[in-house]
């Protein structure tokens, strides 16, 4: 029986690593992505590619629609991926940017979700994988709205993981670090789009800011590549026991122990000083 997996965000990164990954491992894969382009991009590679926006409510009803219909019913994994990085301080982020990060990062993901639910219901088996973050687990500055969201799905799936116990529905998350795709790139397109570093006291640290997400390729030693979510992701599709927390990266690893260790302000002291 073919278990299909709807994967979300796939134009580029994790989710597009993922999708040729669960292929090459016999998963009928669903890939969307925001743009039609890019969803025929993939067709053009032999995927089955959907549109789908995690910022539009009908577009994610549509999408699942599309997918439900060519998955025969019901979807065997969700692979919630997309998102992205809305850079800048707090107190210059815009209330409308904050709503737009929570929109893709959060509320789309929960949209999403309550529709595949039923059918993983319905069949006594399902997976549901969310992509989170080390800064899920960790604040940085200039990075509130981000790890708002990225704490907020931790959150929200630890309920829902508790909220379906038993019912052969399984909900794990992976927590990447620092890995190698256009993320750098996405956020310093939404950085100049809402951030206006002239007006800000933190002038000066932005242009370390824009000087770190405009720098191509790895961003330090221990960045991997996007294939390297490929192996949690296969664990929590195919374990009978799949975990709830799959950390990708040493600093992912790291950081989730130091903040068990440290007093706040210990931690606070190290994080202040990390870009
Ligand atoms: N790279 C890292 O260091 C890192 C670390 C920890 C966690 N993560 C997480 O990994 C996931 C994938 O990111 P990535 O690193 O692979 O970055 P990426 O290459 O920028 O990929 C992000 C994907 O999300 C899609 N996306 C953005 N907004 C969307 C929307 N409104 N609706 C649907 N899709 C949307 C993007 O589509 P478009 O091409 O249309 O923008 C793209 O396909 C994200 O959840 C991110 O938070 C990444």
């Amino acid at each position: 029986m073919s278990r299909f997996v709807l994967i979300t965000g796939c134009s580029s990164g994790i989710g597009l690593a993922a999708a040729h990954g669960l292929r090459q491992h016999g998963f009928s894969v669903i890939a969307s992505t925001r743009s039609e382009e890019d969803a025929a991009r993939l067709r053009r590679e032999g995927f089955t590619a959907i549109r789908l926006d995690l910022a539009d409510p009908a577009s994610i009803d549509a999408g699942v629609a599309e997918a439900l219909f060519l998955a025969g019913g019901r979807l065997y994994g969700l692979f919630n991926n997309g998102a992205y990085g809305q850079p800048g301080a707090l107190e210059d982020l815009p209330t409308e940017a904050l709503r737009e990060q929570l929109e893709t990062n959060l509320i789309g993901w929960h949209h999403l979700i309550r529709q595949v639910l039923p059918g993983m219901l319905a069949a006594g088996e399902g997976r549901i994988i969310q992509n989170s973050s080390i800064l899920g687990l960790v604040a940085m500055r200039f990075r509130g709205a981000y790890n708002t969201s990225k704490f907020a799905i931790e959150g929200y799936s630890d309920t829902l993981r508790l909220e379906l116990a038993g019912t052969g529905v399984h909900v794990s998350l992976i927590e990447p670090g620092p890995i190698d795709t256009r993320f750098r790139v996405n956020a310093r397109d939404a950085f100049l789009r809402h951030i206006d570093p002239k007006e800000s006291r933190h002038k000066k640290a932005y242009r370390q800011t824009l000087k770190r997400l405009e720098k191509e390729g790895p961003s330090g030693r221990f960045t991997l590549p996007p294939e390297s979510c490929l192996p949690p992701l296969l664990h929590a599709l195919n374990s009978r026991r799949p975990r709830a927390r799959y950390p990708v990266t040493f600093p992912t690893r790291l950081f989730a122990l130091l903040r068990r260790l440290l007093p706040t302000c210990w931690l606070d002291r190290l994080l202040v000083k990390s870009a």
